[in-house]
């Protein structure tokens, strides 16, 4: 059999079986045929459709604070970086954000900022009450990092729906090269299992192509993640942030993450997956690659204005134009060169 047969058998075999060994992951992670990559995506698209039709799952993304305790290496927002002005919304302010949103059409929001110590849980349970009290029928989602079961299980009892974790990588030497040594791929992955215990929609996903990643950890990271079965998986390229200690490291690539987010598609056909603001912010045409790769989600931006800029989690962060909720009829034309559009409803996933 030529490689090119063997390679698209391989793409055959992970749709019906939604499973490969690890090898197998590996050569479809690596081929330079281009057309065993538009084959993978092609069946990818099919799939999402299959399961999604050609409607996009948009989230209002409220960028709540750029204030953190942690210091991950790659990060623009950790707290050692002196060059950030550090904000938080007010109470006002996300409520602002959700009426504005709700307006535009949105149903669900979520809530994404830097982790603060349990101090402020009781805050942020004040404001999901709220949401959840003031529009019953959205989803709120919280992307809020690591917290105490306790906390996770007071904020879920507010009224949050959804969790956005990722792992960021599953290999616990490469998870200690990305972070300080306080942090552990161990307490990541508790977090997790709390989460989905606690009856949340778990995300979770990686960085593509942060420093020191190989091929064997993006097959661990793909295997760890069809065993979990999050409800969504967030796979962004990682991007450089000029104050960083990885600062000078090459950003990841569109190709790896389209590939990624094909496999992840034909893996867990039924999952939420978006096609994430960084790899828009590594060209204009990243946000249809991946819709055209098997993605079916997008989060606009729903923060105010004049604090987008210092949400800078790296370099060139996308923040206005379709990237922005007032550029959706923007986002609604970009979709409709490709064949999709809009789908305003809660978009729980279809598992
Ligand atoms: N490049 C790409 N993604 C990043 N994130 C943080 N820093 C970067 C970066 N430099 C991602 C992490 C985190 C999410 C909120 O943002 O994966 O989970």
């Amino acid at each position: 059999m030529c490689t090119f047969a063997k390679m698209k058998s391989l793409v055959d075999i992970l749709e019906t079986t939604n499973s490969l060994d690890g090898d197998q992951l590996a050569a479809l992670l690596t081929t330079r045929d281009t057309d065993v990559v538009d084959y993978l995506h092609r069946r990818a698209r099919t799939v999402a459709q299959m399961h999604y039709g050609t409607g996009i799952y948009v989230r209002g993304l409220i960028e709540l604070t750029n204030i953190c305790r942690n210091d991950c290496l790659y990060c623009g927002i950790r707290r050692s970086n002196t060059h950030v002005e550090r904000y938080s919304l007010t109470t006002d302010q996300v409520m602002a954000c959700c009426e504005h949103g709700y307006r535009l059409g949105f149903r669900t929001f979520v809530l994404q900022g830097g982790e603060w110590g349990d101090e402020r849980a009781g805050w942020i349970a004040d404001i999901v009450a709220e949401m959840r009290h003031r529009w019953p029928d959205c989803a709120i989602t919280l992307s809020l990092g690591e917290h105490s079961r306790e906390v996770y299980a007071l904020w879920r009892d507010s009224g949050a729906d959804r969790y956005l974790l990722r792992h960021e990588t599953h290999n616990a030497a490469h998870y200690a090269q990305l972070h300080p040594a306080e942090m552990s791929r161990g307490h990541r992955l508790q977090c997790l299992r709390w989460l989905q215990e606690l009856g949340y929609q778990v995300g979770t996903g990686i960085m593509v192509g942060s420093p020191w990643q190989t091929v064997d950890h993006l097959v661990e990271d793909l295997q760890f993640i069809a065993s979990f079965r999050p409800a969504m998986v967030g796979l962004g390229p990682f991007i450089a942030q000029h104050d960083t200690p990885l600062g000078h490291h090459p950003n990841g690539t569109i190709d790896m993450t389209t590939r990624l987010y094909s496999i992840m598609r034909l893996m867990l056909p039924g999952a939420l997956i978006p096609s994430t603001t960084a790899l828009a912010t590594l060209a204009p045409e990243g946000r249809l690659q991946g819709i055209l790769a098997g993605a079916n989600v997008v989060m606009p931006n729903l923060s105010p204005g004049e604090i987008r800029a210092q949400y800078a989690l790296y370099d060139g962060k996308a923040h206005s134009g379709s990237e922005a909720a007032e550029g959706l009829r923007q986002l609604e034309a970009q979709l409709a060169t490709i064949g999709y559009h809009i789908d305003w409803s809660r978009g729980d996933c279809r598992f």
